[in-house]
């Protein structure tokens, strides 16, 4: 005669657990090589990324036209006659001055400390009022405790008929062709030349 086995439902099968039921996921450690090479990669991204930034940096001028530190348009109708008195431009700390050698844009501050000689119409110079230094409208020192001659911005003149002239690079003036009519000055600001120490 058969018999019917009894079993225990719950002795089938192991109990399962849910930290059973997810597969296992093992990170590997980078190796050496790979670390070398991450290391790598980033050393070259950073470097992209500071040319990068230098080359946007020097291909915008950083100041705009007419401000301080960037290139200023004088109205050559204001050109002052040879040996007038000087004009002023006082958003571009500069002084045009107009001598028998030509035209030059004077820094307007003083060599000495830092003060700004004014043009002194009587005597024919510009004046410091701090310790005052003397120069002439060239810009050439005459006395005082200014160790050098004023220093000149770089000036550019263009002609009608296209030529250009250039501020010398000892800061001497540019001599100007009275027969020729020029058409604009450029002052840059930004390209100052320091004026020579005097005897
Ligand atoms: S700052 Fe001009 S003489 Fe001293």
């Amino acid at each position: 005669m058969a018999t019917a086995e009894r079993t225990n439902p719950t002795a089938m099968s192991a109990p399962v657990t849910r930290a059973a039921a997810r597969p296992s996921v093992q990170v590997a450690a980078p190796s050496r090589r790979e670390f070398l090479y991450y290391i790598w990669g980033a050393s070259i991204a950073l470097l992209l990324g500071q040319t990068s930034a230098g080359l946007i940096w020097f291909a915008f001028p950083r100041f705009k036209e007419g401000e301080f530190g960037g290139t200023f348009a004088f109205n050559p109708e204001e050109l002052p006659g040879v040996g007038a008195a000087p004009v002023t431009v006082a958003s571009g700390r500069f002084h045009i001055s107009h001598t028998p050698e030509g035209m030059r844009a004077l820094y307007q501050v003083c060599t000495h400390l830092g003060c700004l000689p004014k043009w002194v119409p009587t005597n024919f110079r510009f004046e410091c009022p701090c310790h005052g230094s003397k120069f002439e409208l060239s810009g050439v020192w005459i006395e005082g405790p200014a160790p050098r001659h004023l220093d000149k911005f770089v000036a550019t003149v263009t002609y009608a008929d296209g030529t250009t002239v250039e501020t010398p690079t000892d800061g001497g003036a540019i001599p100007l062709d009275p027969e020729r009519q020029i058409t604009s000055i450029q002052i840059d600001t930004g390209a100052r030349i320091i004026g020579e120490l005097h005897p």
